[in-house]
């Protein structure tokens, strides 16, 4: 198929092009194709005229877009709608990732796709309003809700705690929020799977099992092999950050299951991949 994908040198973007480069003709965009210019990105889709647009560009600065609302909607809500008008015009299927934060957290066991969603942020409203862009202006698409996203390009918690290990004695980590962490690469090949079946539709696409950032953030440092570095929990309130988070946004990948699609691995298993263990 040919396939373009948008945000390509993010994290996600860079294992979509090693998953998915041998199979399929990829052309990649990241920022040269500004995804809040309609007419560029409607002018690349018709030159290109793909089989799918994989729309992995955001603005995934969740405490930035508090501060910056105008970016976080331009981006991440007419970002995604110029794509979805482009796909429509060119009959392309779209896949668009959305997040866990389009959930408000009050549930006490995992989300699964049929919930309603009530995000508690800027980040989280943007994502969702691209959602029902996507949703209302194709038939031909696939949302694909992640969370907790780490790869080995750009920026993530994983990397953000293995620096912290080599700067301070002791970190602090937050042990109330709750989520499933996921690894990119992970995601690309379940992406790849799904526009390879046409199976279009909302999915959530995390690693299985949950944990808080503390518990992840302890794996992180045993499996990095920095677990002499003091760890210790906090609370949400002790770290005060902009953007208000879900306590539990733990998703359960509910539509694989019932479309028998074969379930993403437990996320402490993904992180040991990660580390090459
Ligand atoms: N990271 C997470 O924990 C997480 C969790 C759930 C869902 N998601 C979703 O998963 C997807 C991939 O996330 P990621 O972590 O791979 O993000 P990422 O590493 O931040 O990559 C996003 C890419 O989009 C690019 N971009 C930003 N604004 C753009 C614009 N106006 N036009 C074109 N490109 C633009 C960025 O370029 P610059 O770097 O130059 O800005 C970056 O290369 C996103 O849709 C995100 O919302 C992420």
């Amino acid at each position: 198929m040919k396939i373009i994908v948008t945000g390509a040198s993010g994290q996600l973007g860079c294992d979509l092009t090693k998953v998915l480069e041998s199979e399929h003709n990829l052309f990649l965009f990241d920022i040269d194709l500004d995804v809040t210019d309609a007419k560029k990105v409607l002018k690349t889709a018709k030159e290109i005229s793909p089989d799918v647009v994989i729309h992995s560009a955001a603005y995934t600065d969740v405490d930035g877009c508090e501060s910056n609302q105008d970016i976080a909607y331009n981006v991440n809500a007419i970002g995604a709608q110029n794509v979805a008008i482009a796909c429509n015009e060119i009959n392309a299927a779209m896949v668009y990732v959305s997040t866990d934060f389009i959930f408000d957290g009050a549930k006490k066991e995992p989300y699964i796709e049929f919930d309603n969603p009530n995000p508690l942020s800027v980040y989280g409203c943007s994502k969702l309003a691209g959602e029902y862009f996507v949703s209302h202006l194709l038939n031909k698409y696939y949302i694909c809700r992640t969370a907790w996203l780490y790869g080995k390009n750009g920026k993530n918690f994983v990397k953000t705690i293995l620096k912290l290990a080599d700067e301070k004695d002791e970190l602090k980590v937050v042990n109330d929020q709750f989520g499933s962490p996921t690894y990119s690469f992970d995601l690309a090949q379940k992406i790849g799977e799904l526009v390879k079946e046409n199976a279009y539709g909302i999915y959530h696409t995390t690693n299985s099992g949950s944990c808080s950032w503390f518990e992840f953030a302890r794996k992180i440092l045993e499996f990095g092999g920095k677990d002499n570095v003091k760890i210790s929990p906090i609370s949400s309130d002790e770290l005060d950050r902009p953007a208000k988070r879900p306590f539990y946004s733990v998703l359960r990948n509910y539509c694989l299951e019932l479309k028998k699609f074969s379930p993403m691995r437990s996320y402490e298993e993904a992180l040991r991949d990660y580390f090459g263990k």
